[in-house]
């Protein structure tokens, strides 16, 4: 449990750091080449029409830079940004505070727009389609209904479960990207930038370290930096070379395949309680204690981008290169040799 905890650690926001390495431009952006490029080209082709920019949606797993992008994006527009989250706004006044609070083009970030609330979703569908907002106000014989015109404005909402958004909510996006796990090569480049920001002194071989054992995701990539830093200052005179980066992080015992526990857990239940598998989703969420949406959104992507892991119509199976990551003879071979 107490592991568990501690690479969860590693993905969570961590407000200084998020802050200070954060990319402000889409230059300084590091790969998702494609959202990139189609983010880009919409901010180019709106602000040459002098029009406001679409509604923009950013879905992906934790730490993979959509609130950087929403602040880029905005920068991009040369216009405002507010920030909220779907759980703050419980109300449907308090949408109405954000949104007459909006300037002709300005951006408010919703993150974690699949936690709102359904009654406050309802009136956001006008408000992105006409830019309106029908409230109801008073209650009993005095209720009625008062409609407020809104500057048009664009909504950019992140979500970590796209699975659980509204089809409603979802078609009133113009722009929708999906962003991915980072290729080590991608990470590489993002750590030796923060190295370079943190004045860490690093070569080459130790970014490639920390950059295999990331899980893809630049947050987990520059919270291990710190960690390794603080490592190389005392036991190896600040400097990051892979031989430290190994060091520190087998003493914080990172996996040297970037996996993290839960993702270990997958696997492990997979290959032990389901015999390899196919196991359907339901069962899997029950013996690892995790909820399906997150398991569908936020584990498996990477297990099978990794090649750990397949979705087949009968249920999750895991592969050959999951057993021989756990040191076991795959099960059809083992079968086959009589075992
Ligand atoms: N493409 C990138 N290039 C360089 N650094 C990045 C990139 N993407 C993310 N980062 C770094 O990772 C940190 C986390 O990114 P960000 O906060 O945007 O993730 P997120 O997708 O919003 O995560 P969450 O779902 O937890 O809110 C950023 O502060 C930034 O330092
Ligand atoms: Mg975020």
């Amino acid at each position: 449990m107490t592991e568990r905890l501690a690479t969860d650690a590693l993905n969570r926001p961590n407000r200084e750091l998020d802050l200070s390495l954060r990319p402000g431009s889409f230059h300084d952006f590091v790969g998702q080449g494609k959202v990139r490029g189609r983010l880009e080209l919409a901010v180019a082709a709106a602000k040459q029409r002098g029009d406001v920019l679409d509604h923009v949606l950013l879905s992906g797993p934790p730490g993979l830079g959509k609130t950087t992008l929403a602040h880029i994006v905005a920068e991009a527009m040369g216009v405002n940004i507010k920030v909220t989250s779907g759980p703050v706004i419980d109300k449907a006044g308090d949408l109405a505070g954000l949104l007459t609070s909006l300037e002709r083009g300005d951006v408010l970030f919703i993150d974690e727009i699949h936690r709102m609330q359904k009654a406050v979703e309802e009136y956001l569908y006008t408000a992105m389609e006409d830019f309106m907002l029908d409230i109801m106000i008073d209650q009993g014989a005095n209720a009625r209904s008062v409609r407020i015109e809104l500057k048009r404005f664009t909504l950019v909402g992140a979500t970590t479960r796209s699975g659980l958004l509204s089809a409603p909510l979802r078609s009133r996006f113009g722009i929708s990207n999906r962003l991915d796990y980072y290729g080590a090569d991608e990470l590489h480049q993002i750590l030796d930038r923060s190295a370079r920001l943190l004045n860490v002194e690093m070569d080459a071989e130790g970014s490639d370290e920390i950059a295999h054992r990331a899980r893809g995701t630049p947050r987990i990539a520059n919270n291990l930096l710190r960690r390794v830093r603080d490592f190389a200052q005392v036991k190896a005179e600040g400097k990051i070379t892979r031989t430290v980066a190994d060091q520190a992080l087998t003493m914080l015992d990172i996996d040297r395949h970037g996996l993290d526990d839960m993702d270990k857990r997958i696997l492990e239940t997979i290959l032990h309680k389901f015999a390899g598998g196919p196991v359907g989703l339901g069962s899997l969420a029950v013996s690892v204690s995790e909820e399906q949406d997150t398991i569908e959104d936020v584990y498996e992507p990477y297990l099978i981008q990794e090649g750990y892991l397949r979705r087949t119509p009968k249920g999750r199976v895991v592969t050959e290169l999951c057993y021989e990551r756990f040191g076991l003879k795959p099960r059809a071979q083992a079968g086959e040799l009589g075992l």
